[in-house]
């Protein structure tokens, strides 16, 4: 499999997203609620997946599709190479015109990322990486960086030295709910772990490649899905950061487990950090 050939292939289908990104008008764009009101879809991310779907199918029909707009309960990712798209992940960012909004594309093989696209069409962001090879960060002006961008990063001493991006999601009542919010408020208090602060960008997938850029330090989230992450995982994970569960205990997650923990790389520090987040869960767990 020449990865090199389909990771040029996801960056030319990610610019061609950009462009109907910005080219939609949100303000027309017909919006569906999906579960909620906080739960949203455009019909630019039904063209967008789309126009993937067809782009991707065509050069390797041999590969599986897994995306959110078509995504039916019970499909599940298998060993087979499988690409897995989020024509906007940012739909909600989207919609108010917010402009940090992605399409996040990657490729896995028997359940791994193998490439990982992230683009941001509105600052002209493109994060990429290829399973053993680094991640990158091409930006507007054309240059491309190595992640992550700081040359000597400072080692994680501890969450207290923290940025941390935590996402609400849509799923706002229930003990899911009641986990996010007692953990943020324990983050974010001077009696608890009084991180440096919390972002909530909208975008699980651009979180993902901020960490791996090391302008923010660890991302939490319980509830996103495969779409959301795939992508970023691998960017981070070859930028030389950690990704495990958002749950206490999970060192092994699964692309499918819903349950998120990123940190920075090349630090020393990264398990410490993980350990004394999960030590704020006091034993709860997310649970889907
Ligand atoms: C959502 C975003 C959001 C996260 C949600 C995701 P979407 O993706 O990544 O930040 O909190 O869990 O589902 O719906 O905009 O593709």
């Amino acid at each position: 499999m020449d990865l090199d050939d389909i990771c040029a292939t996801l960056v030319k289908v990610a610019r061609e997203a950009g462009e109907m990104i910005l080219l939609a008008d949100p303000s027309v764009d017909t919006s569906l609620t999906k579960k909620n009101t906080s739960d949203r879809v455009t019909a630019t991310d039904r063209a967008v997946e789309n126009m993937a779907r067809q782009r991707l199918m065509d050069q390797y029909p041999d590969f599986e599709f897994l995306g959110e707009e078509t995504f039916k309960v019970g499909q599940e990712l298998t060993d087979a190479p499988t690409f897995v798209v989020d024509p906007i992940d940012g739909t909600l960012n989207f919609i108010h015109g917010f402009p940090n909004t992605a399409i996040s594309l990657a490729l896995t093989v028997a359940k791994q990322p193998v490439v990982g696209i992230v683009y941001n069409p509105f600052r002209k962001d493109l994060f990429s990486a290829i399973y053993g090879r680094g991640a990158t960060l091409e930006r507007a002006n054309g240059t491309t960086a190595t992640l992550p961008l700081r040359r000597n990063p400072a080692p994680l001493s501890g969450l207290n030295d923290c940025l941390v991006a935590i996402e609400w999601g849509s799923e706002r009542k229930g003990p899911n709910w009641e986990l996010r919010t007692s953990v943020s408020k324990k983050l974010l208090s001077a009696d608890g772990a009084m991180v440096h602060s919390v972002r909530s960008s909208g975008s699980a997938a651009l979180d993902f490649c901020y960490v791996a850029a090391g302008w923010m330090d660890v991302f939490w989230e319980g509830g996103c899905w495969i779409w959301d992450v795939a992508a970023g995982w691998l960017i981070l994970e070859e930028a030389g950061g950690l990704v495990a569960g958002a749950n206490p205990g999970e060192w092994t997650p699964t692309l499918e487990g819903r349950s998120y923990l990123g940190v920075r790389g090349a630090a020393a520090g990264q398990r410490v950090v993980v350990e004394q987040l999960w030590g704020h869960m006091n034993g709860q767990k997310f649970r889907f």
